[in-house]
Parts: structure tokens; C-alpha cells; sequence
């Protein structure tokens, strides 16, 4: 499947076996649970109900779902679907451990082509996976996700907002300068398509649609997963400034450098925040397809 990051090397860390980079299932645990009260408060607020069946599609290795197994409870139910094998492996460990409030099952499946029929669902969780697909895949699932969706069910997107993250130090304008230098046209900016979900959401016909974005802030002194989850970022992005000017790729280096007693991790006054936006819809009570 093309990928708007097709032409970027990525470091083999953090990518799957299908080749999409920060997807891997213990980088994907730690990013959830360094988060992890910001994204219990985010999941409440989509309004999926106690009974329903939700997919979480492109799932990963499922941090997100025994949050959602709790809400839907244990008259509810839950599909996952994800392109990476492993992944989707990752969740039927997590099933047979008995970590899921409900009945929980998951296939290997792409979510431009969902294995689902018409109105057979409550509802669709889709988080952190647009960022990997063109334009024309992200209508694609969109289309697929209104036709699995019954009248009156819901439809969720969450994506990492790039237009909010930000690390201090250094110079706030050094990851602007980055996202700029990423060879992509305007449209296929993956880091910042989350600030359009609503636009995106009201054009499928959804109605009731609203779109919230949650700030998620940490100071030194970091709590040690906070910590890991950051060094993942910082090291993953550090590999990725080649487009950049050669003082800026120094710094990158430096960035990417975790060990060094003076990265910027160590720094008494440290602070990082990012974004995460949350885009909601209602399928209408008559669906006009
Ligand atoms: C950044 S991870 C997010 C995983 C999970 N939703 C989370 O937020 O923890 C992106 C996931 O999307 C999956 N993915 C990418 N393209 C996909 C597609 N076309 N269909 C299904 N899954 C896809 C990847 O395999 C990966 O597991």
C-alpha cells in the first residue's frame, strides 16, 4: 500500500512488517500509557455506550481496547482489525489473557476494504492511521466506515496534531522548520490532516459532528514512561532531518543523541506537549447515501 511517506527511509524501529514506522506494539503501549489519563478522558467523551459493538480499526497491537472493553461492558462487543500480522497477533495474546471486558476478536485486514457488512456496527474507533495513507485511501475508509456504521452509530478519528507539539529546549521554530522540510505536498501532510477531521467528518453526510483537541503536557521531572516513550520520538524524528540545513541536522543529531548527559531530556526546565485531536460523527437517523 502507497504511503505518503513512501520516500523516507525509516529506521527500523518502531516499524512493522507492512512498513509503517511508530506502529509497532510496545512502542504503540508506551505512547497509550504515557498518555494514558488524557486518553481514558478523550475515549469517555466519544459516547460509544455500554452494549454496543465498536471496531478499532488499524488497532495496532490493541493499546487502546481494554479501555474501550469497558466501556461497551460485557453485554458489548469488540472487532479490531490491522494490516501488520504481528500486530493483530499481539491482540489475540491480549485477548487469551483475559485483558478485554467483552467478547473481542481481530483479523488482519486493511481499512480501506472492511470485512463487515452494511449497518453492522455501533460504531468505529480509528486512531493514529490516516497519517499513513493518500488522500484517496483516507476517502476510501471513510466510505467504508460510514457504510459498516448503522443509522445512529458513531465514527471517531484521533490523530497526533503536529500543528500543537512542541519540546523545550530548543528554539520552538526547529520542529516547524522540520515538518516544512518533509518532501510531501500540502494535502498529504500526514502530521497535520487531524485539523480538517472536522470538515471530513461533515462532508461523509455525519451529522452532529464536533472535534476537540487535547493537550497533552509533561514537565521534568518525567515519570520513567513518559520518559521512554519521549526517547522513542525524540531518536525516531532525530533519524529523519535529511531534508533539513546542516545546522539544523546537527541539532537533530544532538536530539537524537538520548544518552548524552546534556540532551535536552536531562534539562531541569524539560517540557513537552502534544496534541491530540478527537473528530466525532453521527451516522443520521436515515442514511441519504
Ligand atoms: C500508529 S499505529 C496506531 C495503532 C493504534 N490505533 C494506536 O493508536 O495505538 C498505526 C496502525 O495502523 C495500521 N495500518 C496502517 N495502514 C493500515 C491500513 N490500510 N489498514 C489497517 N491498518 C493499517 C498499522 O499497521 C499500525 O498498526
Amino acid at each position: 500500500m502507497a504511503s505518503p511517506e513512501a520516500d523516507l527511509p525509516l529506521p527500523e524501529a518502531f516499524t512493522t512488517s507492512t512498513g509503517h514506522g511508530f506502529s509497532e506494539a510496545q512502542y504503540l503501549d508506551r505512547h497509550f500509557l504515557a498518555a494514558e489519563p488524557e486518553y481514558q478522558q478523550m475515549i469517555r467523551s466519544v459516547g460509544f455506550q455500554p452494549g454496543w459493538h465498536i471496531l478499532d480499526a488499524g488497532s495496532g497491537g490493541g493499546a487502546f481496547l481494554p479501555l474501550i472493553s469497558t466501556i461497551v461492558g460485557a453485554t458489548g462487543s469488540l472487532s479490531a482489525i490491522d494490516l501488520a500480522p504481528e500486530n493483530v497477533a499481539t491482540i489475540q495474546t491480549r485477548i487469551a489473557a483475559g485483558q478485554m471486558a467483552c467478547p473481542t476478536d481481530a483479523q488482519v485486514a486493511s481499512v480501506t476494504t472492511l470485512p463487515f457488512p452494511d449497518q453492522s456496527l455501533d460504531g468505529v474507533w480509528c486512531a493514529n492511521v490516516f497519517q499513513y495513507l493518500t488522500n484517496a485511501e483516507l476517502q476510501q475508509a471513510l466510505t467504508e466506515f460510514r457504510r459498516v456504521v448503522r443509522p445512529g452509530g458513531l465514527i471517531a478519528l484521533k490523530e497526533f496534531d503536529g500543528s500543537v507539539f512542541q519540546f523545550y529546549p530548543p528554539d520552538p521554530l526547529v520542529w516547524w522548520r522540520f515538518v516544512l522540510s518533509l518532501p510531501l505536498p500540502l494535502e498529504e501532510r500526514p502530521l497535520l490532516r487531524g485539523l480538517w477531521y472536522h470538515r471530513r467528518l461533515s462532508q461523509l453526510g455525519l451529522v452532529d459532528v464536533w472535534q476537540r483537541c487535547t493537550l497533552i503536557e509533561r514537565r521534568a521531572p518525567l515519570r520513567s514512561i513518559e520518559r521512554a516513550y519521549m526517547a522513542d520520538m525524540l531518536s525516531y524524528l532525530g533519524n529523519r532531518g535529511q531534508h533539513l540545513s546542516e545546522a539544523d541536522q546537527r541539532l537533530w543529531q544532538h536530539i537524537n543523541a538520548i544518552q548524552e548527559p546534556d540532551h535536552v531530556l536531562n534539562h531541569p526546565d524539560y517540557y513537552w506537549r502534544e496534541g491530540a485531536v478527537v473528530a466525532v460523527g453521527r451516522m443520521p437517523a436515515v442514511d441519504a447515501r
